[in-house]
């Protein structure tokens, strides 16, 4: 009997370690149902043996690692729509009262409504940083728009990067910490009221709800749509999310609960953009799709030549990490303006 028990192990072993070597299936759908086998981006393998994203990230290599999801066709990407959310990042720079807050909002919709500025501490380890997300009513686009900036000074760059390299999730939710605390931050700050007051109004009953934001404030953005599609305030046609710069958010089962509810969401990535290189690639921190890059910067010549990327992690809209692209020409220059930080002088005009 014990014998029998034994064959019987070795047996079924043995099955599996071949049929995870043979993972012979022919499309990514069938190869991702096999536990035993994943996507390369263009073939199936045993997922011990190269069934992984093979893109040079630093622990991705090893065992269980994270394969390629499988490719769906995006929803349609409106670039003017992108520019005008832009120009709310430039004015959330500002104090609501500087004229280069209304120059930015006028620019970018002048039918424009502000509601309210949630600003709350926040940061990881130290609670020392400001995180911020503007609401607007945006009739132009019959939008309400949540606009969430990036970090905003040394000590935030610091966590923030801290955060990027050393990607700890938050173990009940699957975001990075950081992000997590700073959506958290936010939404009991004031975010939850104030959204809960604009999205239950009838008189924005057909209006969609776009979450938007740079850097921090584009895993932030996520976070808000996942709250307000949990919440059922928007049904998936009726949610967008729309980010600049974004790092990568946290795990595989994260990223589908969100697309699951609210799929329309497009990352923009400006060439080698770094911080959207960040954290590494691991087997428990996945990006979001769907991306969209423009690997050679976004002057007119390299608007046209973007790319729309199917699934999270496509190689072809993926660059590795370089200390070298770092600095911020990439990150603070989507649409080609000199930089997000000063662009409120002159009013957010492209
Ligand atoms: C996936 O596997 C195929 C077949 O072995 C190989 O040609 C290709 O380079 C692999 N792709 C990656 C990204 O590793
Ligand atoms: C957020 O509040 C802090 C502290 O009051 C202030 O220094 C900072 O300028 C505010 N940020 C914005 C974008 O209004
Ligand atoms: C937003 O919240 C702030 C304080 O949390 C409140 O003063 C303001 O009236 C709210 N605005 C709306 C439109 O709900
Ligand atoms: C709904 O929005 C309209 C237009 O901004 C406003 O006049 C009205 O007071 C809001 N209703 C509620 C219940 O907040
Ligand atoms: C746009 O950017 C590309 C890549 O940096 C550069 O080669 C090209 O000269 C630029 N074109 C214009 C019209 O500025």
């Amino acid at each position: 009997m014990q014998q029998l028990t034994v064959a019987l192990i070795l047996l079924a072993l043995a099955s599996g370690v071949s049929a995870g070597l043979g993972c012979n299936h022919n499309n990514c759908q069938a190869c991702t149902a096999d536990p035993l086998c994943g996507w390369n981006g263009s073939a199936c393998k045993s997922r011990i043996l190269g069934g992984c994203r093979g893109d040079g990230g630093l622990i991705n290599g090893l065992l269980l690692c994270n394969p390629y999801q499988c490719s769906t066709a995006p929803p349609v990407y409106n670039e003017n729509f992108a520019k005008q959310l832009w120009q709310l990042q430039g004015a959330g720079k500002v104090a609501t009262s500087d004229p280069g807050f209304a120059g930015c909002v006028n620019a970018a919709d002048p039918s424009a409504k502000f509601i309210a500025r949630i600003n709350v501490t926040c940061g990881v380890p130290l609670p020392i940083d400001r995180c911020v997300t503007d609401l607007y009513v945006l009739p132009g686009s019959k939008t309400i728009a949540a606009i969430s900036l990036g970090s905003e000074g040394t000590s935030q760059l610091v966590q923030v990067l801290g955060a990027l390299t050393l990607s700890f999730l938050d173990l009940q939710t699957g975001a990075v910490i950081y992000w997590q605390t700073a959506f958290n931050s936010l939404w009991n700050g004031g975010l939850q009221s104030n959204l809960t007051a604009l999205l239950q109004n009838s008189t924005y009953a057909d209006y969609t709800f776009v979450s938007s934001g740079h850097s921090l404030g584009g895993a932030v953005s996520l976070l808000i749509t996942k709250a307000v599609a949990d919440k059922g305030w928007r049904g998936p046609d009726a949610i967008q999310t729309i980010t600049f710069g974004q790092p990568r958010l946290g795990s595989v089962a994260l990223q589908n609960s969100i697309y699951q509810k609210a799929p329309h969401h497009f990352r923009l990535k400006n060439a080698r953009d770094a911080i959207s290189s960040l954290p590494f690639q691991a087997a428990w921190i996945e990006h979001s799709k769907f991306p969209v890059y423009y690997p050679i910067g976004m002057n007119s010549t390299g608007l046209a030549a973007k790319i729309i990327c199917q699934t999270n992690e496509d190689p072809a809209c993926t660059t590795l990490f370089q200390v070298s692209d770092l600095g911020l020409n990439y990150h603070n220059t989507y649409f080609n303006i000199d930089n997000i930080e000063t662009w409120h002088n002159t009013n957010c005009a492209y």
